[in-house]
């Protein structure tokens, strides 16, 4: 089975839940504890073995790219100053050079038009999407979870989760010929069904692993929800040629998309950290709740 070595970061959404944070920093990289959502995916994405790292900026992004590249001003400093562990640090995370390449969306046409803008840097092999807005911790990382079950199935693998069949009119629902508790056979993709609808309460996360032929169907530039060019639309196209796949991956989903998603990831990802956790179960425990 192949092996993924490329993965596209689509950061060139407007991030409007955010305003007005995000109308001079990006979404992407407003922080969760002490480092950017960016930070985050890319960490997954190395963990998961990928090799070269594909964003898809626009304007007002810049600040994504200098984050993966080196600040000399600031690293003479630390250096001088003696704050070696900080340097060290600084570097350890650094992707090699020439595996960080950035190609640019003109305009925020959908999250489907952003990946179709990386089809040159990524080629004719599979390849994974990583949305920096959603995080999940779990101690094997959730895009290394995809590729082990790519290896085994091969074709398209979706992350995917359950959500309350109440709340299936908020996601993208997939419809599934088999499922065996963890790996599911995907037969369809229907956009926010009603409940009573459903055809199962399996939504689709912000991770994907996707053949090249997805670029295909997104060249057709057919708009949907919201008049943008939807990365689900093309995929529902797709299925039927080749294996299609949706995994339950393990661990914890925050949304940090919206606002009280971000507040609780941060809460729930400073409780990880060693040198933040205990200062902050002292303060929540501390809340007139
Ligand atoms: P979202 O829809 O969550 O991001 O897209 P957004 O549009 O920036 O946010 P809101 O809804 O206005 O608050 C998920 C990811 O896809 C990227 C975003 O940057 C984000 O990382 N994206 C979205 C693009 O790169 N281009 C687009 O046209 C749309």
């Amino acid at each position: 089975m192949s092996v993924i070595r490329k993965a596209v970061f689509p950061v060139a959404g407007l991030g409007t839940r955010f305003l007005p944070a995000t109308k001079s920093i990006p979404k992407e990289m407003l922080t969760i504890v002490d480092r950017p959502l960016i930070h985050y995916v890319v960490e997954e994405a190395k963990a998961a073995g990928i090799e070269e790292f594909i964003f898809v900026t626009s304007r007002g992004k810049s600040a994504v790219e200098d984050h993966f590249d080196q600040a000399y001003e600031l690293e003479n400093t630390l250096e001088s100053r003696g704050k070696i562990d900080a340097l060290k640090e600084l570097h350890e995370w650094l992707p090699e050079a020439g595996t960080v390449m950035y190609t640019r969306q003109p305009a925020p046409l959908g999250l489907g038009h952003a990946v179709w803008c990386a089809r040159h840097l990524v080629g004719d092999e599979p390849f994974a999407v990583l949305l920096p807005d959603e995080l999940v911790l779990n101690d094997v990382p959730c895009l290394k979870q995809l590729v082990d079950a790519h290896t085994k199935t091969g074709g398209n693998v979706l992350g995917v989760f359950d959500v309350p069949r109440a709340e299936t009119n908020r996601y993208g629902i997939l419809d599934v010929i088999s499922d065996d508790g963890s790996l599911v056979e995907v037969s369809g993709l229907v956009e926010k069904p009603d409940p009573e609808r459903a055809p199962s309460t399996l939504s689709i996360t912000g991770r994907y692993i996707l053949m090249p032929e997805i670029f295909g169907y997104l060249s057709e530039q057919q708009k949907g929800a919201g008049d943008e060019i939807q990365l689900t639309d093309a995929m529902a196209r797709m299925i039927g040629n080749g294996p299609f796949h949706g995994l339950r991956f393990k661990g914890e989903r925050h949304d940090c998309g919206n606002v009280n998603g971000f507040l609780r990831a941060n809460i729930a990802f400073g409780l990880t950290r060693e040198d933040v956790a205990p200062s902050l179960k002292e303060f929540l425990s501390g809340l007139p709740l």
